[in-house]
């Protein structure tokens, strides 16, 4: 390993992953541990300089606070934490004699030797969706071990505009990845037919996927690992061995449960930003790595109430008009998450002089830390009324615009 460590001991307080990013933006590797760490298992982590005590409010099930073994203590320097920046340099660099080792290369020479240990000649599954996790990690992966890497992508016919070419085009033509591409889109909306309830139509969109999925690995001889783009937030907070578990966190829809395989997460101790600086440094294009939140159920949330082919092509239109008119305004990257909807009535309009009984589309735009509260872009008007101009007139079947300004709460960020 090249990098030297800090470990901070997990006794409950918010502020441990505030805590592990600002030990980072020193230039220093930071993991989150349970404050129940052993002696031994806290020496056998590697490159450990000093340990961080972030101290909490949270109190075990038992009623008593979470506190330390002592002995794993006296392993190494400790400090005490909250504290200020002076405190934490002085400790890190001076106490602990810590180098800024913490790069984004480092961090990838570090994972594609650790991948090359880990793996050997076996080979790996990667359920591609296109998504910045799974698009570092198999960029990683390719780093890594190459063809030994199987990328499977899903289209369940529910993703943006351009998206599952864009996802051939970067993996397979620019990145030489051995891609099985699977072309889902009337097995997902046949299964979705008729259904309009959300939780049922996530339900079906993420068993289907697993389906998909199991079928193409069923395909496959030789595979011993699933690769996963499970990241740092996704298990920072799951609290402590003995403790309460603050989330609980799974991803991509039950897939380990559901397979025999060993995982393979080389991305799991890193924030979302590092993640990004990965894919950057990784040769992917930014509008892989910077691209907004989107749901794992995409449009199929988007398109409100029973899907229908006729509106969900025009959410999809109406969406990239959107995305592109962000662009061309510079608001790119600025507006946190920004994209059409369209539910299931019609309202009466005019268009070439006659009467119009179409589909309406909404525009949401909105700023948010965490996704638990957002408020709204004030948009401009005039880009709103391009905007406007241009669905109603080239997306077909669309006659009104609306802008949703409900902030969260009351609203959520999705309709569905
Ligand atoms: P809400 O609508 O709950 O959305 O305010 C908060 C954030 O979560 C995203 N979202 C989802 N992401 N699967 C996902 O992977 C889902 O089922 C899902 N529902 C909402 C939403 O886009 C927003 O960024």
């Amino acid at each position: 390993m090249k990098q030297d460590m800090f470990v901070i001991l997990d006794q409950g307080s918010d502020e441990n992953a505030a805590l592990a990013r600002r030990v980072r933006a020193m230039g220093c590797y930071s993991e989150i541990h349970p404050h129940d760490i052993t002696r031994e298992e806290l020496a056998a982590l590697p490159g450990v300089r000093g340990v961080i005590l972030s101290h909490g409010k949270n109190t075990l099930p038992d009623g008593s606070a979470p506190v330390p073994h002592a002995d794993a203590l006296t392993l190494y320097p400790t400090l005490d934490a909250p504290c200020s920046d002076e405190a934490l340099r002085t400790f890190l660099f001076d106490t602990c004699h810590a180098s800024p080792t913490w790069t984004t290369e480092n961090f990838i020479d570090d994972a594609v030797e650790q991948l090359r240990r880990q793996i050997g000649d076996r080979r790996v599954l990667l359920a591609l969706s296109g998504g910045v996790d799974s698009s570092v990690v198999a960029a990683l992966l390719i780093r890594a071990i190459g063809d030994q890497l199987v990328c499977v992508h899903v289209n369940h016919g529910l993703l943006r505009k351009g998206e599952p070419e864009q996802v051939v085009r970067v993996f397979r033509d620019e990145l030489g990845a051995k891609l099985i591409y699977v072309d889902a889109t009337d097995r997902f909306l046949n299964k979705l037919a008729g259904v309009s309830e959300p939780e049922a139509k996530r339900k079906i969109i993420g068993a289907e996927f697993i389906d998909v999925f199991a079928e193409e690995a069923a395909k496959l001889s030789g595979i011993d690992f699933l690769a996963q783009g499970t990241i740092y937030p996704d298990i920072a907070e799951s609290g402590t061995k003995t403790g309460k578990a603050v989330k609980a966190h799974h991803n991509v829809g039950g897939l380990p449960e559901k397979f025999d395989f060993e995982l393979v997460e080389p991305l799991k101790y890193l924030f979302k930003d590092e993640v990004r600086a990965v894919g950057h440094a990784l040769g992917l294009p930014d509008s892989m790595v910077y691209r907004q939140p989107f749901p794992g159920p995409g449009l199929g949330v988007r398109c409100l109430g029973a899907i229908t082919r006729d509106r969900l092509e025009a959410v999809r239109e109406s969406d990239a008009i959107l995305r592109e008119e962000f662009a061309r305004a510079g608001l790119e990257g600025k507006v946190w998450q920004y994209f059409t909807l369209i539910p299931d009535f019609r309202s009466t309009g005019v268009k070439d002089n006659a009467r119009a009984f179409e589909w309406p589309v909404i525009i949401r735009a909105v700023n948010t830390v965490d996704a638990m509260t957002a408020t709204i872009e004030r948009l401009d008007w005039d880009l709103l009324d391009r905007i406007t101009y241009r669905i109603t007139h080239e997306v077909p079947g669309v006659n009104r615009v609306c802008y949703d300004l409900s902030p969260k709460p009351t609203g959520t960020i999705e309709w569905e």
